[in-house]
């Protein structure tokens, strides 16, 4: 969702901003737009546009001013549609600002400050620009105490970041729920929705607290409490390279980010790892976290839910223990069972979903201990929760999700593996055993994507269809489920994923001459079932492509198009067959000519509920 930027210092601002507003694209937005400050002449140039960052480029080109000052916006609507007026950056008098979140009491607002027939846009934001600019003035022009008490009035979610004519160097920013990233390098000061349009220059950064107001000037900055009293930034250093947000030669970023996999699973679990034991104590995890509760609720959206999905199956099968898996939208209003024998873990690569963020605030207030899954450092789930393991992915910037899925299933894999430890349901030997089977992933995954072009050539036979049917059993059922969303998102094929044994109650209706069914196949207790589900649909005259594991595709390949992967202990099939699937939705998808990275309506991090 929507993108910000801000930044001081010694080059021009307008170079800056719309890199990394070009960085910033991938959460998903439909309009663009910057504000800078002229120092001579004291006053904020706004230049925005609905449409790409690309087409604020070209508009910006017919600009030759020079500035060292400006905040940028990449905005996904929600109040008005995404056209030029909606688009931010909003004037109010001498205040310009950006806003990610929502105002939810803008109409109340409008009244209170009598703004009635003086807006240019339909938005919520441009009321806080409006309101902050009156109190601005009636403050004898403190911008600090306008903000203070300006916030005091907004109800919902709000990052603001402001630029006052008078302070042309400078930029203020304050927030409550929705994130704001600070730092301030050689080049000048910044700040940002997200790390991910600071990492060309610096992986130090702080997240602005709530309710703290940061001031940023060309060669420091500030924060306040709304007290006054000044704050020390609490910086945390990003492991990820300063280039590890670049496309490194691939098209598209969900091939990169495909193809990154077997190195992001390594980086979660070799840390993890002591002894060829599961191992928390790096991340601060104690053990009582996982022995003194007698029930598990997995929170996520989503990829992340789908994670959580497979990660149920596991817990059922071999610790025995109650787990219910929630969609995080869903959980709130859902009068959720939660108490203080309750693990709660929340699963977000973002760590920013607002939902997911909501559902761990409830179980802290029901007492229970909160564990999130996260590969954002210092997000907001983060922060919220009492402990954090996080998955080392590195940037993921297709809207997609690729790698963070699979590094969240190999985190939960860790933890299935230290409970059946602590619980004795494995021995040592045994635990052993598993942590080493999860250890040849890494390979597994790399022996798939060696596999791409025949899986390319298989992905083409779908290319027209309007309707795409994909069945499993057991965890590859699970799997599946995220396997349809990857195709579905990126390529606008409908596809379902159906337990095959399901088909028979309902969906088998749908299934005619040609209609493509994909088909996973790697666990062997289900084997016999799977394949008798299979050929039902073949009878009736579906075009089946089989992922199967590759000790059981003798007969199979007889029969059927089948893509073989590598054999491996049954519960570790889930990664190479997650591998094969994103894939296939990838290639479905370039081969349409569609921008995989950015599929239409949707955004990389979720704020609004
Ligand atoms: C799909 C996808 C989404 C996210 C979901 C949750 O490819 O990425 O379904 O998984 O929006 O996002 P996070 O994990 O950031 O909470």
């Amino acid at each position: 969702m929507c993108g910000i930027i801000g930044y001081t210092g010694n080059k021009e601002a307008k170079d800056i901003l719309l890199q990394a507003l070009t960085l910033l694209e991938y959460r998903g937005y439909d309009s663009a737009g910057i504000a800078v400050s002229d120092e001579e002449s004291k006053k904020t140039q706004i230049i925005k546009c609905a449409g790409r960052v690309h087409d604020l480029e070209e508009k910006c080109k017919e600009e030759s001013n020079h500035s060292v000052c400006g905040i940028g916006h990449t905005r996904w609507a929600t109040h008005g549609r995404g056209n030029d007026p909606n688009a931010h950056p909003h004037p109010g008098g001498s205040v310009t600002l950006v806003h990610n979140g929502i105002i939810e009491n803008f109409k109340e607002l409008i009244q209170e400050f009598h703004l009635k027939g003086s807006l240019k846009s339909e938005t919520d934001s441009e009321v806080a620009a409006a309101i902050i600019n009156t109190l601005y003035q009636e403050n004898g022009k403190d911008i600090k105490k306008a903000i203070n008490e300006a916030i005091s009035k907004l109800k919902g979610t709000f990052a603001l970041v402001i630029l006052v004519e008078e302070e042309p160097d400078t930029i203020y920013s304050v927030r409550n729920v929705s994130p704001i990233v600070a730092t301030l390098c050689d080049e000048g000061a910044m700040l940002a929705s997200d790390v991910t349009a600071l990492c060309q220059f610096t992986n130090r950064y702080f997240v602005v607290p709530e309710y703290h107001i940061l001031e940023l000037h060309p060669d420091c900055l500030h924060l306040w409490n709304l007290f006054g009293v000044e704050k020390e930034p609490e910086y945390l250093v990003a492991d990820w390279e300063l280039n590890s947000a670049e496309k490194n030669g691939y098209p598209f970023y969900m091939e990169k980010e495909i193809m990154e996999q077997p190195k992001a699973i390594e980086a979660t679990i070799a840390p993890r790892i002591k002894r060829g034991l599961p191992d928390f104590s790096v991340d601060k995890v104690p053990d009582s976290v996982f022995t003194k509760c007698d029930r598990i609720c997995v929170v996520a959206c989503g990829t992340a839910m789908h994670a959580g999905l497979v990660f149920q199956s596991l817990v059922k099968s071999v610790l025995h223990m109650h787990i219910d898996v929630e969609l995080a939208s869903e959980f709130m209003y859902s009068d959720p069972v939660i108490d203080k024998k309750t693990l709660l873990i929340a699963v977000s690569q973002s760590g920013e979903t607002i939902d997911t963020l909501e559902a761990v605030k409830y179980a802290r207030k029901q007492g229970a201990k909160s564990l999130a899954i996260i590969n954002v450092k210092g997000s907001s789930i983060a922060r919220e929760s009492d402990y954090v393991l996080y998955t080392n992915a590195g940037p993921e910037i297709a809207v997609a999700s690729t790698k963070a899925y699979t590094t969240q299933l190999a985190m939960f894999y860790l933890i299935l593996a230290r409970m059946a430890y602590l619980k004795k349901i494995y021995k040592p030997k045994e635990t052993k055993a598993f942590i080493s089977e999860l250890s040849k992933v890494p390979e597994a995954m790399e022996a798939v994507l060696k596999k791409r072009h025949e899986i390319h050539v298989a992905a083409r036979e779908v290319l027209e269809a309007k309707d795409l049917f994909m069945i499993g059993r057991g965890l590859d059922h699970s799997l599946l489920l995220e396997g349809s969303l990857k195709l579905k998102e990126v390529s606008y094929i409908h596809s379902e994923a159906y337990a095959s044994g399901e088909l028979k109650h309902g969906p088998i209706a749908l299934i005619t001459d040609r209609t493509p069914v994909v088909a996973v196949a790697t666990q062997e207790k289900i084997l016999h079932k799977e394949i008798s589900n299979i050929r039902e649909v073949r009878s009736r005259g579906a075009k089946v492509l089989i992922f199967v594991k590759e000790q059981f595709a003798k007969d199979l390949e007889k029969e059927f198009s089948v893509i073989k992967l590598p054999n491996a202990r049954d519960e570790m099939m889930v990664f190479s067959a997650s591998v094969a699937l994103q894939l296939f939705a990838y290639y479905v998808s370039s081969d349409k000519g569609f921008d995989v990275d950015k599929p239409r309506n949707l955004a990389k991090v979720v704020t609004v509920e």
